[in-house]
């Protein structure tokens, strides 16, 4: 519901209320955004006029009213606020204020799309559009507000109404003036093969931000902030969460002012990046999202999850449990020939897998990464029978058939290098930097993105391809188009992720059942904004269980577990080196979209049964896991999650340890979402024995309280000298229980 009142916009969808008001300068003023409050025909008194003497006044013998002080809706520098603006825009006498006056709005049902953007959508929503206008330089800023049942979607469209030309310096999704700065930073860092690690630290006064200048989200920072409150856990207390539907440089940032007001930004990163508008051209922000809980931070990722799942994936799997699949590169790497692909085809349909993935390789003469990208013709040297060939032989084998593409990417070793150098992103008389051996192609020119759609097509509409692996293994150096004039260098970075999405978009509108799963040298793209495209994405190239602990417990912040690509590998784990049991490993692949990497081979017929059992347990239980309410539990030494059906009446919790201590405390974990009423068997897999029975209400206040661990070769042998090692001894254990009511 969206409400105006006394010339107070009051959006609230029942459990969060956001209040913002016209100012006497007509400026919009922040006055209040958390947990839902009752409707009143004014909320001025939440709007505190004070100010020193020596801030600046807007009127003549008004002291208090000054935007230093003052709480902001969508701020722009010049005029009295001394902080880091939503908007600047540089005008052609080189003046970059701006004085953005309220002029109107329009409530409306439903929310419209963004063209070229990725973007919210659904039927059970409200739009307010308000148009703010500065007069001197005819430009009209229009804020957008979408209010879905699970959070607020925030983006603002610039237009150039007057006849100079204008250029964006910055351009914010949305800004949040919060009203004190008690609050502590959750962001998700990392790097190659250890992506969304969590990291939470206190806001101090100044500025804190992450961002990314690489030309991709990345796997250094996601573009996500949360801030919570210091005595916020798991299950309880506030916290605001704040995500970028995009997939470019992004800046998200924390300014804690001098009155301990927290702004918060959020939007396209404003280094290197301008945007030229000339008369009746429109700049449309990609959008942000503004979540409030007060259930903790898996109230907070709940909301994102269900948004994220109901209002922003388009893809028909959305709502559907996903395919088992099994991809052959931590198997072969380059390493394969159609035979040896077909063998592990072979053996996955024996244990169960229903898709199974050809990854890098396929194409041109690449035997390595040195070269063939963009050249996306098979290699009939490795598979005789083309992909459509090998795509057919899968098929007969009762599984779906799915490919690797890396669709940006272009070596110096290939055809489509020697026919058209110009393609490839470069500053001119300036080396190229080489990543992974590779140049990025120049997509924010169309011709370029034709041109690897059309070879992209050549294979998907002759073969039967159900599934895309679209890879991502660099970023972008000398960034330069030499499609845009000298003014508009710095669009580029916005343009080439547009380009990535229209090429995303082309394939969808022709193959509209292909299941896409995005993936940038594991997880360095893992955003909102390819899940409009791509419903999952491949979480890390880390595929050890213990690294994928932290991984996938950081990522579930705000990604849905059916979002997540989690795979099975071999071991020693070829990222770490490190060996756990087979079941540690399956356990924690459960809580992701599932499949296997390795050579199904070259491991024990035992291996083999027991991989053909995690497959019976996960078709029976992945509808649970993937479309479930999931919680986080812990994380640490033990790390546990759960997952709770809709209706309450199943869930399955994981429980990990990874370093085993001798004479350990006894555990016990409070679980969380159950009905409290209801008595659940709790079974143990893959042994399937009847763990216990308790209510609800007891697991949830008391615990469950889990079985001993070995204590130690002393107590648990009596002194025999006799040990019998077990999958439940030593590090890296764990278990999965499975709560079925009665
Ligand atoms: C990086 C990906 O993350 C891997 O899964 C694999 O597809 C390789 N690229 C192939 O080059």
């Amino acid at each position: 519901m969206i409400l105006f009142d006394n010339n107070t916009f009051h959006i609230t969808n029942g459990k969060i209320s956001y209040i913002f008001k016209i100012l006497r300068n007509e400026h919009l003023g922040q006055l209040y955004f958390g947990k839902a409050i009752k409707h009143r025909n004014s909320f001025d008194h939440l709007l505190v006029e004070k100010a020193t003497n020596l801030a600046p006044a807007v009127f003549q013998g008004d002291l208090d009213f000054s935007l230093e002080v003052l709480k902001q809706e969508y701020p722009s520098y010049g005029t009295g606020d001394f902080r880091d603006p939503a908007i600047q825009i540089t005008q052609p006498n080189g003046s970059s204020i701006t004085d953005l006056i309220y002029k109107s709005h329009v409530i409306t049902k439903g929310k419209s799309s963004i063209k070229g953007l990725p973007s919210t959508y659904g039927d059970n929503v409200e739009t307010l559009e308000i148009t703010l206008y500065d007069v001197l330089i005819d430009v009209k800023v229009i804020l957008k507000y979408s209010i879905f049942e699970a959070g607020l979607i925030r983006s603002a469209e610039i237009y150039n109404l007057g006849t100079n030309p204008i250029k964006i310096d910055r351009v914010m999704s949305a800004s949040l003036d919060l009203y004190d700065a008690d609050f502590e930073m959750i962001t998700l860092n990392g790097a190659w093969g250890r992506e969304r690690h969590i990291q939470t630290q206190k806001i101090v006064k100044g500025i804190q931000s992450i961002s990314s200048a690489r030309g991709a989200s990345s796997a250094m920072h996601n573009p996500f902030i949360a801030l919570k409150r210091p005595y916020t856990t798991e299950q309880t207390g506030e916290v605001y969460g704040f995500s970028l539907i995009y997939s470019g440089n992004f800046l998200a940032q924390v300014q804690v002012d001098a009155y301990d007001v927290s702004r918060v930004l959020i939007g396209i990163n404003p280094f290197e990046f301008e945007w030229n508008l000339n008369q009746g051209e429109s700049f449309h922000t990609p959008e942000a999202v503004l979540i409030y809980s007060d259930e903790g931070l898996n109230g907070m990722s709940q909301n994102f999850h269900n948004l994220f799942r109901n209002n922003l994936m388009r893809s028909p799997y959305k709502q559907k449990a996903r395919p088992i699949l099994i991809n052959n590169w931590e198997a072969t790497y380059f390493d394969f020939t159609e035979d040896s692909i077909l063998e592990i085809a072979k053996t996955a349909k024996n244990v169960g897998v229903e898709l199974f993935v050809l990854d890098d390789g396929w194409f041109g003469n690449r035997n390595n990464d040195t070269s063939s990208l963009g050249d996306w013709s098979v290699n009939l040297k490795k598979l005789p029978s083309g992909i459509k060939g090998l795509a057919e032989k899968i098929n007969n084998l009762g599984l779906d058939f799915g490919l690797w593409f890396e669709p940006e990417m272009v070596n110096e070793i290939s055809n489509l290098y020697k026919t058209h150098p110009d393609y490839v992103i470069s500053t001119p008389a300036r080396k190229k930097s080489y990543g992974r051996n590779q140049y990025v192609l120049d997509f924010s020119r169309d011709e370029v993105v034709n041109c690897i759609f059309e070879k992209m097509y050549e294979t998907l509409s002759i073969a039967n391809i159900s599934y895309i692996k679209w890879d991502m293994n660099r970023n972008i150096t000398e960034a330069y188009s030499c499609s845009l004039d000298h003014s508009h260098q710095k669009e580029f970075f916005h343009r080439y992720i547009l380009g990535v999405y229209s090429l995303y978009e082309k394939l969808i509108d022709r193959f509209p059942n292909i299941l896409f799963e995005s993936c940038s040298a594991g997880g360095a793209r893992f955003d909102p904004g390819l899940l409009y495209y791509a419903p999952q994405a491949w979480t890390s190239d880390n595929t050890d269980a213990v690294e994928r602990l932290h991984i996938q417990y950081g990522t579930s912040m705000l990604y849905p577990i059916a979002s997540m690509g989690t795979h099975v590998a071999a071991v020693p784990n070829h990222q770490v080196d490190r060996c756990t049991s087979l079941k540690m490993r399956a356990d924690v692949a459960y809580f992701g979209t599932f499949g296997y990497e390795l050579d199904l081979n070259k491991i024990s017929t035992d291996e083999l049964g027991q991989i053909e059992k995690q497959i019976m347990f996960f078709k029976e239980h992945r509808e649970l896991i993937q479309l479930g309410d999931f919680y986080r539990l812990q994380s640490g030494n033990y790390y546990s999650w759960m997952v709770v059906s809709n209706d309450r009446k199943t869930a399955i919790l994981g429980y990990y340890k990874i370093l085993a201590h001798p004479n350990p405390s006894l555990k016990k974990i409070k679980l969380v979402g159950l009905d409290k009423n209801s008595e659940y068997k709790i079974n143990t897999f893959i042994n399937q024995k009847l763990f216990t029975k308790h209510y609800g209400d007891e697991l949830m206040n008391c615990g469950l309280i889990l079985e001993t661990e070995f204590t130690g070769l002393m107590q648990a042998e009596n002194f025999t000298g006799k040990y019998t090692p077990g999958t439940d001894k030593g590090d890296f254990t764990s278990q999965i229980y499975i709560l079925t009511a009665e």
